[in-house]
């Protein structure tokens, strides 16, 4: 990387924890991730919720300079990160020089707002339970890997929680009413989902009890 031009004029390294800039700043640059791992929140209330977890390969703080508005969340460093740090003049070069670069960044707008819809769905989702199985079903889709047991979703409870914006508690309680009805189980990287078919009727189950009510 040391050798590499991009890296030399535009890179810095960043420590874990390191917050890059918060909701509400103006901004000023745009980032994108040589290594490492970059957390996007947003806090509502005393609620903090990751909207993200960015990895290598993918940009941040484009939106402010590309409208002029504010941040639109919080980017703090989640493990060391190098990062190419580029400057409004820099990125307008580089988008109009480069059509590769505009077609990438549109497909990962695309990608970021299904996410987003997909998150506006689950907070219309009234109960914790109907939340945490539409995340957990979502994920399961998104980056759920085959495994003996299942589909396994490696995410860690507190990121779960933290993705759909409930305490790690109340979580926790409708993960264990899931282990008991065998519909998934806990291991060291994360939830099993033994049976993603009959996890998505459960979710199915929960809308109709929240339209119609016990009956
Ligand atoms: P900006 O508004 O400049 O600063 C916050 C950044 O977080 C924003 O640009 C986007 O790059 C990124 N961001 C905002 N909302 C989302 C989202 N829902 N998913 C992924 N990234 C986001």
């Amino acid at each position: 990387m040391a050798d590499d031009p991009l890296y030399e004029r535009f890179g810095s390294e960043f420590p874990a924890g390191h917050e890059l800039f918060r909701e509400g700043d103006s901004g000023k640059e745009m980032y994108v991730i040589q290594s490492g791992k970059v957390r996007i929140s947003k806090q509502v209330r005393d609620v903090e919720t990751t909207l993200v977890t960015l990895g290598p390969g993918e940009f941040f703080g484009e939106m402010s300079i590309l409208n002029n508005e504010p941040r639109s969340a919080s980017a703090t460093v989640d493990a060391p990160a190098k990062l190419l740090v580029i400057d409004p003049r820099t990125f307008e070069a580089m988008v109009r020089g480069n059509a590769e670069i505009a077609v990438r960044m549109i497909k990962k707008l695309a990608a970021r707002l299904q996410e987003a819809d997909s998150q506006i769905e689950n907070l219309l989702l009234r109960d914790h339970n109907s939340r945490v199985v539409h995340i957990l079903t979502h994920l399961a889709n998104k980056q759920g890997r085959p495994c003996d047991e299942g589909i396994a979703v490696d995410v860690a409870v507190k990121d779960l929680a933290s993705k759909i914006g409930i305490e790690v508690e109340p979580v926790n309680e409708v993960l264990n009413k899931l282990i008991r009805a065998k519909l998934i189980k806990i291991n060291e990287t994360g939830v099993v989902i033994q049976d993603v078919a009959k996890l998505r009727e459960f979710l199915e189950f929960l809308e109709m009890k929240e339209k119609f009510g016990d009956i």
